[in-house]
């Protein structure tokens, strides 16, 4: 049975853009928490926090996971929160292998500040939020068994290193 690859960090570490070309690599579905929550509902995630708040939001990141619990050979890129509820790490790591990102709060800062999309950062100052949300955050990407920084590697070479990873990984 494939496993899921789990692909976990905070906003811009490149979750998304991985997660597809790793799940093209794989051969794996690609599966996006966010655009997945978004189909279900039928409202946007900007949308969701707008009208419902930001718990409504979470618990559709547990329905979600819950959901997920049956289905193998998934690429899932999850949205930057997903590992704040301990119950998403435990469901999700059931039939997954959880793949830390992270990058320097910097170059966050740098791939987030023109991106309009991400409720949390809405009318905020960027660079105090992220720092903020990051000390807030502290140790929650740890549930990940292999982390990659994809401030000091290039697309190519954190792709490389995951698929290495998953392969030299004893299941
Ligand atoms: C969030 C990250 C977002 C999205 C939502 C909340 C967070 O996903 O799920 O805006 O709490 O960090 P990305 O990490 O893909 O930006």
């Amino acid at each position: 049975m494939k496993t899921n690859v789990v692909l976990v960090g905070f906003m811009g570490t490149g979750k998304s853009s991985l997660g597809r070309t790793l799940a093209r690599r794989l051969g794996y579905r690609f599966i996006d928490t966010d655009l997945a929550i978004e189909k279900i509902t039928g409202l946007t995630v900007e949308m969701i926090f707008r009208r419902h708040g930001v718990i409504r939001f979470r618990s559709e990141e547990t329905l979600l996971a819950k959901r997920l619990l049956g289905k193998t050979g998934l690429v899932i890129s999850t949205g930057g929160g997903m590992l704040l509820n301990k119950e998403n790490v435990e469901l999700l790591r059931q039939n997954g292998v959880l793949i830390g990102l992270r990058a320097d709060p910097e170059i966050i800062i740098n791939r987030v500040k023109n991106k309009k999309h991400r409720p949390l950062l809405k009318k905020t100052n960027i660079r105090e939020t992220v720092y903020r949300l990051l000390r807030e955050r502290e140790g929650v990407y740890d549930a990940a068994e292999f982390t990659v920084d994809t401030g000091q590697l290039p697309f190519e070479a954190s792709l490389n290193e995951i698929i290495k990873y998953l392969k030299d990984r004893p299941s």
